[in-house]
């Protein structure tokens, strides 16, 4: 079994949870770019970034710098955007990036992310097998408690398929 953490971040909440997964079971990391993102840090983000998902934008990304076909075991991680995830993992997740693989799915939150992982399970299982999805709450107002649970669940979720 071969694992990739995927992921987008915007505000490196996101970012924090896929390095301590990439870390704990020592799999290769990437980071999407989507061609046009973000630049907002104030109440504009809101707008614009919801605004997207209202939309149903799916934003072209920079080419992914690895070849999926190597790896059977996806961690996909994603900011919780509108009540669900964000734009750029919309692009993964529905066109088709991913076919066939064992799919972990972690979301970062503030707290209004209620139906956000059963919305994620109805497309990745679609045409993968999605395991199971862990959220995250808050991740870097309290960075060690987010990070032992990132830790704990990746050594979990692979024993869960081995
Ligand atoms: C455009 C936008 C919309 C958001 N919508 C929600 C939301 O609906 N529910 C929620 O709990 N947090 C929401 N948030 C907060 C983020 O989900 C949270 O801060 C997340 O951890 C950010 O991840 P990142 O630092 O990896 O970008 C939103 C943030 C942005 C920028």
């Amino acid at each position: 079994m071969k694992a990739l953490v995927l992921y987008y971040s915007y505000e490196g909440n996101t970012e924090f949870i896929a390095e301590a997964i990439s870390e704990t079971l020592n799999a290769p990391i990437i980071r999407i770019h989507p061609t046009n993102d973000l630049t907002s840090t104030g109440f504009g983000k809101y707008v614009w970034g919801g605004g997207q998902v209202v939309m149903g934008i799916k934003p072209k990304l920079e080419p992914i710098e690895c070849n999926l076909n190597e790896f059977d075991v996806i961690f996909l991680g994603s900011p919780i955007w509108a009540g669900t995830y964000a734009p750029p993992i919309k692009t993964l997740m529905e066109d088709g990036f991913f076919i066939g693989k064992k799919m972990f799915y972690f979301y970062t939150h503030q707290g209004g992310a209620q139906n956000a992982e059963r919305r994620a399970e109805k497309v990745i299982s679609k045409s993968n097998q999605f395991v199971s999805a862990l959220g995250f709450l808050d991740v870097l107002k309290n960075p060690e408690e987010n990070r032992r649970k990132a830790q704990l669940w990746a050594v979990e979720c692979i024993g869960e398929i081995e």
